[in-house]
């Protein structure tokens, strides 16, 4: 009703509704972070959320609060982002005998993750079921069972609960009160492609190969699943980490463009310059990144690496560095295959995980190659040494009460955009 219409209406009556009004939301989002159900909105304003969604010349970047230290914050984005999505939390190859398991921490989230006698992976909650310890502390090779060092409850590598050692009572192994085959380890949801461990703590999100398949069907233009199957992880120079001192975000955002390669690579753009590559959008959103057309390693020495063998001939000088959000960076090469993961430790600390694979086990392990597989190494570490830099500036940029989040080129940074627009979009 208007109320120039209602007899009874007058500024004060007004006021009080109003005062109603505030008090029940105010009520109302106690009692919700009360309930752990901490809404986005009550600490980063809707409507900053809502400019990173804007068309690229109007929007802004993500606002400082999804940057800078703030607990409750960094509870929202652990389950919306690393609870409700697929989550890469390691390589399938770091544990390649049956039996291999080994500790894990997504962001507090104890797991453990191990191949089984059947030769899979699987991946379940680090607690016993009895009183909550700890199982596994340290990487092993399990015999037989995995057993809680507390009171040594035993589980076997399919997470069944196998012994209770006196739980009825001494030399009472059983009760009839307790039914072991409903408190085995509890199993988390889990896939592996191209030997990336993806977990899916919530059990919420659509299949990973129907999560994967916009990517799947762009790479196949470059591999064949045969093609695929034949990338083998390099022992010797496969593996490096690195610490970024900064929110896990900002090496993603980094490495969806390729604006920046003049001033911070300058030996990668003395070949490979930015008028080189193109952007990378997937949709539905869940990938950005960049490619380039002059891919041409240049090592020293005559041998080089051999080449996936369907890899077409007109495609042989691009590669493609793709951004699998959240934490995910892989780039794809005639020669070469390798996964960035990142492992976010808190909310200002990430680190950085590169596995590097070659085209079947001769380049990647043997003698021939080493001096090559040592360069590449390099190469790649240098690259993303010096992205480091970069990315933990930026971290020091977002303490500046006077950034808004920041302000797109409308032409170099779409892929940037489109990670930002995921996260935007993911958080509420
Ligand atoms: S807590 Fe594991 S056996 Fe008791
Ligand atoms: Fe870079």
């Amino acid at each position: 009703m208007d109320p120039g219409e209602c007899p009874e209406f007058s500024i004060a009556r007004c006021r009080k509704y109003i005062a109603i009004l505030y008090e029940n939301a105010r009520i109302f989002t106690m009692s919700s972070k009360a309930n752990g159900h901490i809404n986005i909105y009550d600490i980063v304003k809707k409507e900053k959320l809502d400019f990173v969604n804007k068309p690229i010349s109007e929007a802004h970047g993500l606002p400082n609060e999804c940057y800078n230290n703030n607990k409750e914050y960094s509870k929202i984005e652990r389950k919306k982002i690393f609870e409700d999505k697929w989550v890469m939390i390691g390589v399938a190859s770091s544990i390649p005998k049956m039996g291999d398991a080994k500790p894990l921490d997504l962001l507090g989230i104890p797991l453990i993750v191990l191949r089984t006698e059947k030769n899979k992976i699987k991946v379940y909650h680090n607690v016993c079921s009895h009183r909550g310890y700890k199982i596994l502390q340290n990487k092993c090779s399990i015999k037989n069972v995995l057993r809680c060092p507390y009171h040594s409850w035993s589980y076997n590598l399919e997470g069944k609960l196998v012994a209770t050692p006196h739980l009825g009572g001494m030399d009472k192994h059983e009760s009839k009160d307790f039914d072991k085959s409903k408190n085995g380890l509890k199993e988390v949801r889990s896939y592996v492609w191209l030997d990336m461990i993806m977990v899916n703590i919530s059990n919420n999100e659509i299949s990973f190969d129907e999560y994967i398949k916009p990517l799947k069907d762009r790479w196949s233009k470059f591999w064949t699943e045969n093609d695929q199957k034949l990338i083998i992880h390099s022992k010797d120079f496969g593996y490096f980490k690195l610490t970024a001192k900064c929110n896990w975000k900002f090496a993603i955002e980094n490495y969806c463009e390729s604006y920046h390669l003049p001033w911070v690579h300058p030996g990668l753009n003395s070949y490979s310059k930015i008028s080189d590559h193109y952007h990378i959008e997937g949709l539905p959103n869940r990938f950005a990144g960049q490619g380039t057309v002059v891919y041409n390693p240049r090592f020293k020495g005559k041998i080089k690496f051999p080449c996936f063998p369907n890899w077409p001939k007109d495609k042989l000088n691009i590669a493609e560095y793709v951004a699998l959000f959240p934490n995910i960076m892989l780039g794809i090469h005639k020669d070469h295959f390798y996964i960035y993961w990142l492992e976010p430790i808190n909310h200002t600390l990430t680190f950085e995980h590169m596995e590097i694979y070659y085209v079947g086990n001769n380049p990647a392990n043997s003698k021939k190659y080493k001096t090559l597989r040592k360069q590449n190494y390099k190469l790649w570490k240098g690259v993303q040494s010096e992205d480091l830099n970069i990315i933990e500036g930026m971290q020091e940029g977002r303490n500046s009460p006077s950034y808004n989040g920041g302000n797109f080129s409308p032409v170099m940074d779409n892929p940037t955009h489109h990670f930002h627009k995921w996260i935007a979009t993911n958080l509420v």
